[in-house]
């Protein structure tokens, strides 16, 4: 995965270019606006995160306005505007996950990992998040790690810890 800084100007490599021309033609001519979404998912694939720059190069690409992409990018929250880790994991805080302890398992995750919700550790694997509900209220507390939103449930802190380990021997 790439890495990219804040400021650093992108260049999308033309593979990806022509997976962005693949998504527009899906749509009538002059709504290319409506690839946004899949776009900004290619764009976080490549580079991890969807930074300001990334941002107004899909802009330009799209023939929008910056604030139209960071509107989108900004409501939907599987966009990540920040640098995160490797894994993300997404813990639901709504309050049928926190009657049976989804604060307790944010609390574990955080002493576990050692970095604070939004963090990414030093070695670049995690960072970890609240989210609201996902779903799963009956097998509570649940999270969930993307690119494939994978689900674990009814978690414990040994389960919490199991899944740490076995992320980071991957
Ligand atoms: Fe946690 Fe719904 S409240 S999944």
């Amino acid at each position: 995965m790439l890495k990219v800084e804040e400021t650093q100007p992108v260049e999308f490599s033309s593979a990806l270019l022509e997976k962005f021309d693949e998504i527009v033609k899906r749509y009538p001519e002059g709504k290319q606006k409506s690839a946004l979404l899949p776009i900004l998912h290619l764009v976080q694939a490549e580079y991890g995160w969807t930074s300001v720059p990334a941002m107004d190069k899909v802009a330009e690409y799209l023939a929008i306005e910056p604030i139209e992409v960071y509107e989108v990018a900004s409501f939907y929250t599987m966009y990540f505007l920040q640098p995160k880790g490797k894994y993300v994991l997404e813990v639901c805080r709504t309050g049928p996950c926190c009657l049976v302890g989804a604060e307790k398992i944010m609390n574990h995750i955080e002493t576990r990992l050692g970095v604070k919700e939004g963090e990414v550790t030093a070695d670049g694997l995690f960072s970890w998040r609240g989210v609201e509900c996902l779903a799963a209220c009956g097998f509570g507390p649940v999270l969930q790690i993307g690119p494939e939103y994978t689900f674990y449930e009814n978690l414990t802190e040994e389960s919490v810890n199991k899944l740490i380990d076995d992320l980071r021997k991957k």
